[in-house]
C-alpha cells in the first residue's frame, strides 16, 4: 500500500515544487546590456571563472555547460546549453545579470560571490560558445 503511493507522493512533490514561470524563455532587461563590465580588460577574467563554475554551478550545468550536471535529472526547467546560440548571443552584462538575480531552481548568487566574480564566471560562460577564446 504504501509503496503503491510513493509515486502519487513524488508528483505531489513535483508539483508543488516546480519552479515558477518555468520554461518561458528568460530574458535579462535591456539596461543590463549596458553595464559596464569591470573586467573587460582583464586576462585572468576567464581562468577566474572557470574556478567558479567548476565548484558552484557544474552540479547543475554540466562541466561543459551543455546542462548535463549530475543535479540536472532532478530539476524541472532544463538548464539551457550555455554553449547554444540562445545564451551566446546575450552580452557579458546580460549573463551577469542572470547570475546575480537567478530565477527558479536557478538561485540567485547576489549574496554568494562578489560583484567581480559573477562577472568572471560570465566570461567564462564565453569559452562555451563556438569561438573559444583560449
Ligand atoms: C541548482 C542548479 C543550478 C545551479 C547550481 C546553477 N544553475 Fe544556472 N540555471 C539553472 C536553471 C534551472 C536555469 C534555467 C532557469 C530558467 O530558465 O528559469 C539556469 C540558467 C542559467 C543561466 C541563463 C541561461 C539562459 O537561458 O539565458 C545562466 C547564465 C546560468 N544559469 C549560469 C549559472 C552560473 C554561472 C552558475 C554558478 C554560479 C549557475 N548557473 C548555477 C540551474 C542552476
Amino acid at each position: 500500500m504504501v509503496r503503491k503511493l510513493i509515486p502519487i507522493f513524488l508528483l505531489f512533490v513535483i508539483y508543488a515544487f516546480r519552479a515558477p514561470g518555468g520554461g518561458e524563455p528568460w530574458k535579462a532587461p535591456r539596461s543590463a546590456d549596458a553595464l559596464v563590465d569591470p573586467l573587460a580588460n582583464d586576462p585572468k577574467a576567464v581562468a577566474k571563472g572557470k574556478k567558479i563554475f567548476e565548484s558552484l554551478c557544474w552540479n547543475c550545468h554540466g562541466m561543459g555547460g551543455s546542462g548535463d550536471g549530475p543535479n540536472a535529472s532532478v530539476l524541472t526547467v532544463k538548464p539551457a546549453d550555455l554553449g547554444s546560440s540562445t545564451v551566446q548571443a546575450q552580452s557579458n552584462g546580460a549573463l551577469y545579470w542572470k547570475i546575480t538575480h537567478g530565477r527558479g531552481e536557478m538561485a540567485s548568487y547576489e549574496q554568494v560571490i562578489s560583484r567581480e566574480q559573477r562577472w568572471a564566471v560570465a566570461h567564462y560562460i564565453r569559452t562555451f560558445g563556438p569561438a573559444k577564446p583560449k
